[in-house]
């Protein structure tokens, strides 16, 4: 089924992330298999906000966070759990916001260009089953305003995800 998002990026940031979490609502479908609304979910946030650079999902399976759907250039397909922003999130099972990467002890640089970042755990019930990346070439360009609506759209993203019925693949 053809897709579309509409995208208004004279609304404020506040109305951009809930135009697009009400859209979300509609564009995932229980129905459809979870890799193709995890990559429509990526795909939404890319298409949505200019200053990001990169957004993926890496899955957590074991000590090791995998490469999963994405946009943006290619990128590091392993992170060991507790390593990077990504592993830390994982480990810790929160949001982490760095507003400068250089300033980020064990930062994990897939892109060269990428300055700040932020990272929020994806849940299946209490696990964290995934870390939501973003990346921008811009400084400070996360806040708490991103981390609230991309806890709440990671939190319709669970509802999603469970044991026993979907499966990756
Ligand atoms: N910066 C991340 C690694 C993933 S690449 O940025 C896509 C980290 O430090 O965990």
């Amino acid at each position: 089924m053809a897709e579309s998002l509409f995208v208004d990026k004279s609304l404020s940031l506040d109305e951009q992330y809930e135009n697009l979490l009400k859209q979300l609502k509609s564009l995932l479908v229980k129905e459809d298999n979870l890799l193709s609304n995890l990559s429509n979910f990526v795909a939404s946030i890319k298409q949505t906000f200019s200053k990001v650079s990169w957004v993926g999902l890496y899955f957590l399976d074991g000590n090791n966070l995998y490469l999963g759907p994405f946009q943006g250039k290619i990128a590091c397909t392993n992170i060991a759990f507790g390593e990077g922003v990504c592993g830390n999130s994982a480990k810790d099972k929160k949001i982490i916001i760095v507003p400068d990467i250089s300033k980020f002890e064990g930062h994990i640089a897939c892109d060269s260009g990428t300055k700040s970042e932020i990272v929020v755990p994806v849940f299946n019930e209490e696990k964290v089953f995934a870390v939501l990346d973003i990346d921008s070439l811009e400084y400070n360009s996360f806040d708490k305003t991103d981390a609230k609506y991309l806890e709440n759209m990671c939190n319709f993203l669970s509802t999603f995800i469970s044991n026993n019925t979907n499966k990756i693949l």
